[in-house]
């Protein structure tokens, strides 16, 4: 099976990353982290960007930025990668957790109203694997109870909702440039915001509390150094012009394998809301019924591993199953739609919907050969 590596790098990221060398700055100061802080911002349909070294501390940065901390409850799903939730432990708030929606995988809007008490004071909203979590209903929510709301759009990059991107509906949205992310230097990460004050004190906050021209050994908060390298920077210019490229490519393969696939009873592709017109694809998640296919989920992820297809078979607990949270510290609320896709989903990573239109057919003809078998 001819499925394409990750991550893959052209000659534009050599270039720029020359530029870097040559520049005797290769540190946050270098020109390039505010051009890629406003390209990528401008990108998601924000004002601001304010880069950092991962997409965790920029959550953590945001709830500190916003003065959330001991007393303030946050809403989280139950179905995210850890940092979600300790970002809001370590902020020294507590974390909620909220059950998802059964095919989408996202944050259940009225799970998340059921779970607000005079101590909640922000929803932390989640777009798992590319399509954004329920933006009218939560917006909604956040505003009629005087919430703020964020987005962890750590899986979003370039995913829309009515035709706005990701980042740009909650007070802030946090971006991922790790590994395994559709844009990516290894490590890194952004908030984008449109507000211009938050853009001001996160700046400060992940720049030890400097102020712009006010003089380098001038610190006005305690604050802390998360700043972004040049070259970092210099590879993630490069990524994000491929971006959109890439995405209309995993778009289309999506497509082909799921009309490939449509007759096939008991496989659930992930639900993209009719006002998702576009996502990131960064994961292609889906249920298994077993009842229905004739295979369990650890069968079906088996099968994929057996036919060199990268699979994985979901997480293997709610993020309160942790042995972090199995101790306390978090207030969990009934989630059995998050314990059922424990035991039933699984997905494929973002480089599965990269190869030519042969790779995708055969992938479709593994997956319904292990149905039928
Ligand atoms: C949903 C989600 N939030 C946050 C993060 C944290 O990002 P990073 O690995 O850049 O710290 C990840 C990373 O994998 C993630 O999947």
């Amino acid at each position: 099976m001819r499925i394409p590596a990750w991550p893959v790098h052209t000659e534009r990221e050599i270039e720029l990353l020359r530029e870097v060398l040559e520049s005797g700055q290769w540190g946050g100061f270098n020109g390039m982290v505010g051009r890629l802080e406003r390209e990528f911002a401008a990108f998601q349909h924000c004002a601001y960007g304010i880069s950092a070294v991962n997409g965790t501390v920029t959550l953590e940065t945001a709830l500190a930025v916003l003065g959330i901390g001991p007393g303030d409850e946050v809403i989280v799903p139950a179905i995210s990668f850890i940092s979600t939730a300790t970002a809001v432990s370590r902020a020294g708030a507590l974390p909620v957790f909220v059950d998802i929606e059964p095919y989408s995988f996202n944050m259940d809007p009225e799970r998340a109203a059921a779970a607000i008490t005079p101590r909640t004071s922000a929803i932390l909203a989640v777009h798992f694997g590319g399509p954004l979590a329920d933006l009218d209903r939560l917006m909604a929510l956040a505003s009629e109870r005087n919430l703020v709301l964020l987005e962890d759009a750590a899986h979003a990059h370039g995913s829309e909702w009515k035709g706005k991107r990701a980042g740009s509906f909650g007070l802030a949205g946090s971006f991922s440039f790790q590994n395994s992310k559709i844009m990516t230097a290894g490590e890194g990460g952004m908030l984008t915001t449109n507000d211009a004050g938050f853009a001001e004190r996160a700046h400060s906050f992940s720049n030890q509390g400097r102020r712009p021209g006010q003089g380098f050994f001038f610190h006005y908060s305690l604050a802390t150094n998360y700043r972004l390298t040049a070259l970092q920077a210099a590879v993630l210019l490069a990524q994000l012009e491929r971006l959109p490229g890439q995405i209309r490519l995993r778009e289309e393969n999506e497509r082909l394998l799921r009309s490939e696939l449509a007759e096939i009873e008991g496989l659930h592709f992930q639900e993209v809301p009719k006002q998702v017109n576009t996502h990131s694809h960064y994961l292609l998640l889906g249920r298994i019924d077993a009842a229905k296919f004739g295979k369990t989920r650890d069968e079906f992820h088996g099968a994929m591993l057996a036919a060199g297809i990268p699979c994985t078979p979901f997480y293997p607990h709610p993020l309160y199953g942790n042995p972090l949270y199995r101790q306390g510290g978090c207030r969990v609320e009934p989630c059995p739609v998050a314990e059922a896709c424990v035991r039933d989903a699984f997905w494929f990573p973002h480089r599965v919907l990269m190869g030519d239109q042969g790779t995708t057919r055969e992938i479709a003809a593994a997956i319904r050969k292990v149905g039928e078998r």
